[in-house]
């Protein structure tokens, strides 16, 4: 049988887990700086993060996170997460689940965060919804994620090596991330640019994404079919 996208992707963050902080630590120091710190910030009471990875984000959590929710696809990647914790041993749940099938109620949780994820999930759109169902109405999902410049040479680029890093990494150099987060319905309430616009943080409240489902908790899919929205059950990880 054929593998998969998102099978492939996994693959790829297995085998990458062990040595992944050290290869984006140059990177991340260059191009994301203080964004990381920027998007810990807004988080607040119950929070998911979505596609955690190694958990770079942790060590900036505040303390008035509540609880903390963290889910991959990878499993190799959330041990690396679980091996790193919470700063002062606050308590972490992490689970192996599809960004795109999140087993959580809608509503769940006061803040989402997913970081440079979008440009790897095989379905970003799916990805996002599935982010502002869990979210309480009145709170946030709050994105830090890479996508095409609007600068033509720079867009360029992206697209020519894009294929590339497609092939070694999962990862889409050139994905509109940003307009599709706005299609959605999301409402960035904030936003910082970096690097010619291609590193964006965007805070976002997604009741307008929400707004656009059918008021029962239910939505429909794209071929007119209804599915509930807590069908998925993940894997914890202890
Ligand atoms: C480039 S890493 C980013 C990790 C982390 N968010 C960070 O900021 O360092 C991409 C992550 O997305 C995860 N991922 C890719 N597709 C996913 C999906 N469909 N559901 C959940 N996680 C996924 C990968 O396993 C990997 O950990």
């Amino acid at each position: 049988m054929a593998r998969t996208e998102r099978q492939r992707v996994r693959e790829i963050y297995d085998r990458r887990a062990a040595s992944y902080d050290r290869t984006v630590g140059f990177g991340e120091r260059l191009v994301i700086g203080g964004l990381r710190a920027a998007l810990a910030a807004e988080l607040r009471g119950d929070t998911l993060e979505i596609a955690i990875g190694s958990g770079l984000n942790l060590p900036g959590y505040p303390g008035h996170v509540r609880r903390a929710v963290g889910v991959d696809l990878s499993r190799g990647m959330l041990v690396e997460a679980r091996r790193r914790g919470r700063p002062g041993g606050a308590p972490l749940l992490l689970a192996q689940m599809d960004a795109g099938h999140l087993a959580f109620r809608d509503a769940s949780f006061d803040t989402v965060a997913i970081s440079l994820a979008l440009c790897t999930v095989p379905d970003p759109a799916g990805a996002l919804r599935e982010a502002a169902r869990v979210c309480r109405p009145g709170g946030r999902v709050v994105l830090l994620e890479h996508v095409r410049s609007p600068i033509w040479p720079v867009a360029l680029a992206q697209r020519v090596l894009s294929p590339l890093q497609e092939r070694m990494l999962g990862c889409h150099l050139d994905r509109e991330t940003d307009d599709l987060v706005r299609s959605l319905g999301f409402r960035v309430v904030k936003e910082r640019r970096r690097l010619f616009d291609i590193v964006q943080l965007l805070v976002t409240e997604p009741d307008g994404v929400r707004r656009r489902e059918t008021g029962d908790g239910r939505r429909e899919t794209g071929d007119g079919r209804r599915e509930t929205g807590d069908r998925c059950v993940g894997v914890a990880i202890a």
